[in-house]
């Protein structure tokens, strides 16, 4: 078989989780030569480098260095500078994970260039298209050649947006692999107990979503809630840079520090993950947060209107709150607890096997026809 090129995209922090297993397993392929491409997009030592050594991926062979700016700057410096690295090296196919910025830009170059695009967690949908991940989403899914799925949800909104299914194979959640790939190493990290914290003593939150973070009084009321439950039990906060900066401005650090609420710098994948196994209760507005905690089953309250993995996929562990509810709906699963969540279908440590088979039909359909392999061939 001729070796193909595959790019795979790198640009913000839950992008690592979901590209490392695809690059470990596309390593093993004889057939495949994977180039690994940093937008960026995030770059501070615990948003990006930290994830490297943790997922045990290489440095980026390239580093695009685009860093943080408004929307369209932002979108057009990826679009500008992945375009310049398209000319010079032809990818027989990119792969974009997510529904960021970067991910929007890499796949607008690389479709305008004829190359082909592989999109990894297609067709998820919150619709709400005042997030800009939604117009980042539809966009992509829209002009992206192979749609990687992680839920049957997922398939039916693209079905509905009218596209063929043969473009459509459902891989599962990637993430997982990630997660079971490290499980002993985020056992045997030992933050917890440096933090002091007792197995299922306490709530762990992360907050980064322009919705929450970005209106002083929508902030203002979150942390009221997080003073609200330090008072009885302990809240562990790692603070993403986009929150440090707007409870800087609103002077909202130092009250919830004197309410006890422990902020810290983001945590590298193995740290984080052992707070979230040791966690009585996880309050976030993460996406992919949601989905780790949904998986191990660890009662999760996100604070947002609509979530973008429907309630099918998260079944159970998961309740949506309004900014106003977080010391009543904390206080309320502290007493009484959440029904336990079965992990969905497909999300079981295996998306990255099945996403490699999935672009080895694609990039050998003569190979597969001859053997008598049908070109798409959905996981059911
Ligand atoms: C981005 C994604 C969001 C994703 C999140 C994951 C878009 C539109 N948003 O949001 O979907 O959930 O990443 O974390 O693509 N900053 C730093 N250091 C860094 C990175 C960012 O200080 O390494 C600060 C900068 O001030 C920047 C701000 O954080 O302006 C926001 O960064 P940006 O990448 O634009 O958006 P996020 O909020 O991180
Ligand atoms: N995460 C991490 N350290 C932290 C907070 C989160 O490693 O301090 C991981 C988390 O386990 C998940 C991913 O980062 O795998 C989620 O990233 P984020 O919340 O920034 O983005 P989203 O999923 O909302 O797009």
């Amino acid at each position: 078989m001729p070796e193909k090129l595959v790019h795979l995209i790198t640009a913000v922090r839950p992008n690592f989780m979901k590209i490392a297993p695809l690059s470990h397993a596309l390593r093993r392929e004889p057939w495949a030569r994977a180039v690994l491409v940093h937008t960026g997009q995030h770059y501070d030592l615990n948003m990006s480098d930290v994830f490297f050594r943790d997922l045990g991926l290489s440095a980026p062979d390239h580093n695009l260095e685009v860093g943080s700016g408004p929307h369209g700057e932002q979108t057009g410096q990826v679009m500008a500078r992945y375009e310049r690295l398209l000319m010079e090296e032809r990818p027989d196919v990119v792969v974009v994970p997510g529904d960021v910025n970067s991910t929007l830009g890499c796949t607008l170059a690389a479709v305008k260039m004829g190359v082909k695009v592989a999109h990894l967690e297609a067709g998820l949908r919150s619709f709400d298209r005042t997030m800009p991940e939604e117009i980042n989403r539809v966009v992509t899914d829209a002009v992206a050649d192979l749609l990687w799925t992680p839920s049957p949800d997922a398939d039916e909104n693209l079905a509905r947006e009218g596209v063929p299914p043969e473009r459509i194979e459902r891989i599962g959640n990637i993430m997982i692999d990630s997660l079971e790939m490290l499980r002993e190493v985020i056992e045997a990290d030992g933050s917890r107990e440096r933090l002091g914290l007792d197995e299922r003593g306490y709530v762990l939150t992360t907050l980064h979503r322009p919705a929450n973070v970005d209106d002083p009084a929508v902030l203002a009321r979150i942390c009221g809630g997080l003073c609200a439950i330090a008072h009885d039990t302990p809240v562990c906060f790692p603070v993403h840079p986009r929150t440090a900066a707007r409870l800087d401005a609103a002077g909202l650090r130092g009250t919830l520090a004197d309410c006890g609420v422990r902020l810290m710098e983001p945590l590298g994948y193995t740290s984080f993950m052992n707070l979230v196994f040791g966690a009585k209760l996880v309050l976030t507005d993460s996406g992919g947060v949601q989905g780790e905690s949904t998986y191990l089953g660890i009662p999760c309250l996100t604070v947002r209107p609509r979530i973008e993995q429907s309630a099918a996929a998260l079944r159970g562990a998961n309740r949506l709150i309004d900014s106003a509810q977080v010391a009543a709906a904390v206080r309320d699963v502290l007493q009484r607890g959440m029904p336990r969540s079965s992990p969905p279908p497909l999300w079981d440590g295996c998306a990255a096997p099945r996403a490699v088979a999935s672009l080895k039909r694609f990039l050998f359909p003569a190979e597969q026809a001859a053997a008598g392999t049908p070109r798409s061939k959905r996981t059911a």
